[in-house]
């Protein structure tokens, strides 16, 4: 992690690229290996043009997005192949994810390599964007609220305090993190990083009257339990101390950070791991100032817009139904009252 953040005195960064590269190479670190092996160079320009091209028109054209997410998709399955080859024959014993997926003496699961390779892709297209979205997020709150990274920073430094000087951080140290965590939670309320979930419902499902028929796929929109004022008073006020003053507030039935039920992200711990250490070592070395930029993209024009929509309905005095809207399918006895 402190290698990402290194050198960075007086210079412009641009933390979205910055926190992409960090929260990539680190999940990749913890499937694979060590990702400064040659044979990665080309892995995550490669695993962009996947992610580019899941999220696009399947136009299979010489210069498209889609185009490109196929080919790179080659590239890697070649790449994994070859990692597989060697782990395959070699007698090392490795302490990574692929290490289990591909047996490593002692699983029963016995997955095939197309299975294998799924795994793979599923675990770093699900890990290495919200961990970015959210620590690049958390840092532009921190960054508009002087006083709350005031407070974090005390609580970094008095845990600098308690270990050596290039003592990295451990899981102890994390746990001990409660204002850190709180407040990466309200940014990842307030950001919504992943705005809903799936569902398919497995039978007739009765919600307040309504019969949501068995087949059906449900969309949960977070974004809007997010903002709900039942759920969260003042939603639109970035307070980290909600999350210290109801302790259970992160485990209720409606707060979908990380998802619910069995589907929950398994990588939530890891996640918040790799935030809040990347803001330890961010905190504690550098105070840090936003240079603004334009960014002219015909394609976020177009995304950006139905945000436009959201906040024109929030200053019509709209926002109220949207949010009664998500809690029909979110919380049913809530919307009750
Ligand atoms: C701050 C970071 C993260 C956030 C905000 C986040 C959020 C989420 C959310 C909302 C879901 C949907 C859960 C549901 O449908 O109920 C999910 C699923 C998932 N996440 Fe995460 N996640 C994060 C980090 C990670 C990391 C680091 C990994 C792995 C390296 C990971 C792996 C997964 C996987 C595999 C699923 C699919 C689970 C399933 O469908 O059974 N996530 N995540």
């Amino acid at each position: 992690m402190r290698c990402f953040i290194d050198n960075w005195d007086g210079k412009i960064i641009d933390i979205q690229e910055k926190t992409t590269e960090m929260a990539f190479s680190m999940t990749l670190r913890q499937i694979i290996q060590d990702p400064s092996d040659p044979i990665y160079r080309n892995f995550q320009q490669e695993f962009l043009n996947i992610s580019a091209g899941t999220l696009t028109l399947p136009i299979n054209f010489p210069g498209t997005s889609y185009y490109k997410g196929l080919r790179g998709r080659k590239i890697i399955i070649r790449i994994l192949k070859q990692i597989v080859a060697e782990r395959r024959a070699s007698s090392t014993v490795q302490d990574n994810i692929l290490a289990e997926l591909l047996g490593n003496g002692r699983t029963k699961f016995h997955l095939n390599e197309e299975q294998i390779f799924d795994q793979v892709f599923t675990l770093l297209h699900s890990g290495y964007e919200t961990v970015s979205t959210t620590s690049m997020m958390t840092l532009k709150y921190l960054h508009d609220h002087p006083k709350i990274l005031e407070e974090l920073r005390e609580e970094h430094l008095a845990l600098r305090e308690r270990k050596r000087p290039e003592e990295p951080i451990d899981w102890n140290d994390f746990n001990s993190m409660r204002f850190t965590r709180a407040v990466i939670l309200e940014a990842s309320r307030l950001a919504s990083i992943v705005n809903g979930v799936l569902r398919k419902t497995v039978k007739d499902v009765e919600l307040n009257g309504f019969i949501i028929p068995k087949g059906w796929r449900i969309y949960v929109s977070t974004t809007n339990i997010n903002y709900d004022p039942l759920h969260y008073p003042e939603p639109f006020k970035f307070n980290p101390w909600r999350w210290l003053a109801d302790k259970s507030l992160e485990s209720h039935n409606f707060c979908f950070l990380f998802g619910g039920g069995p589907r929950q992200c398994p990588g939530k711990e890891f996640g918040m791991f790799l935030v809040s250490s990347f803001l330890h070592y961010f905190v504690t070395r550098y105070s840090f100032a936003a240079f603004l930029y334009c960014l002219i993209d015909i394609s976020g024009i177009l995304y950006a817009s139905t945000y436009i929509l959201f906040f024109l309905a929030v200053l019509f005095g709209q926002s109220e139904s949207f949010a009664k809207a998500s809690i029909l399918f979110a919380d049913g006895s809530k919307s009750k009252k």
